[in-house]
């Protein structure tokens, strides 16, 4: 029963529990390359913190993650982050005093650069800093923040604020990102934006696991939905067939708001 070689994360069996109450409930779940994948459930079905457990900013009581053939699941979070896979959060982190641009510059890349051409090729090092300033402004302008570019994070409205943290993300270039209700706030330009930019992802090959509460934005982008209640994957399937499921609409729409 080889699995097929696509899948770029893999959770089984993943349990977490707080203070002996079990949270996350063995869950399993797949996310295949160049995909994206929906966490769907009503506030407090543990979406969150089945983010935590796969990403590594808690570890699993129970059960296995493994992003590219290699366990992950008792890693610490920069060595996952590290290996490819960034989060964001539902509610953004990012330096309030510094401007939205300056606050995508403090993500850079990763490349590595010798001291040797530190030292005598200082060009190549603003070549490098050109390339990260001009990958920050065009990732500004196509998520519709490069109006407000050069405004502090702290000036800006909560929707904004997500997509900056977004767009902060996409300036490592990783491979497997983790989106932690990224619509939530967002006004409805600023939606078709980012569904415009996770398309585009997808596009070029990188793999995604959105939790968004955004029914509409979830069935427009993604691949796979998986439905979470009370810390258990409760159906799981296509868009398509997520929306007709009748289990769905009662579990999903009955607590959600
Ligand atoms: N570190 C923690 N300690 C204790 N309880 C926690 C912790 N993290 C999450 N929980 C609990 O897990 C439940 C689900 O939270 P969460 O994962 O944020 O749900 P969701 O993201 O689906 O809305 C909440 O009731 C919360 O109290
Ligand atoms: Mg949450």
């Amino acid at each position: 029963m080889a699995e097929s070689d696509d899948v770029v994360l893999r959770a089984d069996n993943v349990t977490k529990s707080f203070g002996g109450v079990t949270a996350v409930d063995g869950v399993a779940l797949r996310a295949r390359k160049g995909t994206i994948t929906a966490v769907i459930g009503p506030n407090g079905a543990d979406k969150t913190s089945l983010f935590n457990v796969l990403t590594g900013f808690d570890q699993p009581d129970t059960g296995e993650v493994v992003l590219y053939g290699r366990r992950i699941d008792r890693e610490p979070a920069w060595k996952i982050a590290r290996r490819g896979m960034v989060r964001s959060f539902q509610t953004p982190v990012g330096f309030p005093l510094l401007s939205v641009w300056e606050n995508l510059m403090t993500a850079g890349a990763d490349q590595s650069e010798s001291l040797w051409s530190a030292v005598f090729r200082r060009s190549r090092w603003t070549r490098q800093e050109r390339e990260l300033a001009s990958r920050a402004d065009r990732l500004l302008d196509e998520i519709g923040l490069g109006a407000v570019k050069d405004q502090r994070l702290e000036d800006l409205t909560a929707g904004q604020t997500k997509l900056v943290d977004f767009a902060r993300l996409m300036m490592v270039q990783p491979q497997m990102v983790l989106l932690d209700e990224p619509a939530a706030g967002v006004a409805p330009s600023g939606i078709g934006k980012l569904s415009e930019q996770v398309s585009d992802m997808r596009a070029r090959g990188i793999t995604l696991l959105i939790i968004d509460h955004n029914i509409q934005f979830v069935f427009a982008v993604s691949d796979y939905v998986y439905v979470m209640a009370e810390g258990r994957v409760v159906v799981s399937g296509t868009p398509g067939e997520i929306a007709e499921h009748p289990t769905v609409a009662e579990i999903y729409l009955g607590s959600a708001t």
